[in-house]
């Protein structure tokens, strides 16, 4: 049984004071939303000592959107998996599409990242998906199964044992440009069976998440698909409401 989870990922927004006020609105409509679904939320690091106060005792879990493969020492402005645990941190998120993008994040490193978080104890969420252009070349399935493949290739099967999927295709990402179920239901299949090439037990079991432009008014047809097991989110989850509501669509 694959419990669904439903991830906020924030990225580079807020304020201690909106941090504040967000965790509080999830909260107060977190009761309403049962065990049948899990839920975290991605603070910027300078926020997590502040989500944990917060959080600490609920049932919702909390990450980091990044960390670094190395262990502490000279690295300036870099974060450790050590750091990430000494907030309690249960997930981070590896191989985001806005640090493969925007700082040129290969699939070396973010196989790397996802080995360093697993050594940590912290659940990796590894995002895998394709450029508008790859999609339009008809190379969807090569470019995720490229991106699964070096993690593979470097943990084993047994690594994604330990860990979540997300399927973002890049196109979809804060574009207001939802992938249809069926487009979304299509990758996360393959990415499934191309799991099981591997291990079927651990290919029925891995969580695979869509993430792109989900939000409270698409969220339920999305997650009702067969291998959707719940979503990244960016933009909506800055919403209480909204992030409350795509929770219940799980
Ligand atoms: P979005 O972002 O929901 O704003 O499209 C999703 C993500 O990047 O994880």
């Amino acid at each position: 049984m694959r419990i669904p989870l439903v991830a906020g990922n924030w990225k580079m927004n807020g304020s201690l004071s909106s941090t504040q006020e967000l965790l509080a609105g999830i909260k107060q409509g977190i009761g309403a939303i049962g065990a049948g679904v899990e839920c975290a939320v991605f603070p910027p690091f300078v926020y997590l000592a502040e989500v944990e106060r917060l959080l600490g005792g609920t049932v919702i879990g909390w990450g980091a959107q990044n960390v670094s493969e190395q262990q502490p020492g000279a690295f300036t402005g870099e974060v450790a998996t050590a750091m990430l645990l000494d907030f309690h941190c249960t997930y981070v998120i590896v191989g985001h599409s806005e640090r493969r993008t925007l700082y040129g994040e290969t699939d070396a490193i973010v196989a790397r990242k996802f080995a360093a978080a697993r050594k940590a104890g912290l659940t990796p969420v590894l995002c895998i998906g394709e450029l508008l252009e790859e999609r339009e070349r008809g190379v969807t399935e090569e470019v995720v199964a490229r991106q699964l493949d070096a993690v593979l290739e470097l943990e084993g099967i047994e690594g994604i044992e330990e860990a979540v999927i997300a399927y973002e295709p890049v196109w979809a990402i804060g574009t207001g440009k939802t992938a249809t179920p069926e487009q979304a239901q299509e990758v996360h299949a393959f990415i499934r069976s191309r799991l099981a090439r591997h291990d079927a037990a651990i290919a029925a079991a891995t969580r695979i998440l869509y993430g792109g432009s989900v939000k409270g008014s698409n969220a339920a047809e999305l997650f009702a698909m067969p291998d959707l097991d719940g979503g990244l989110v960016g933009g909506a989850s800055l919403n209480a409401q909204e992030f409350l509501t795509i929770a219940k669509g799980a």
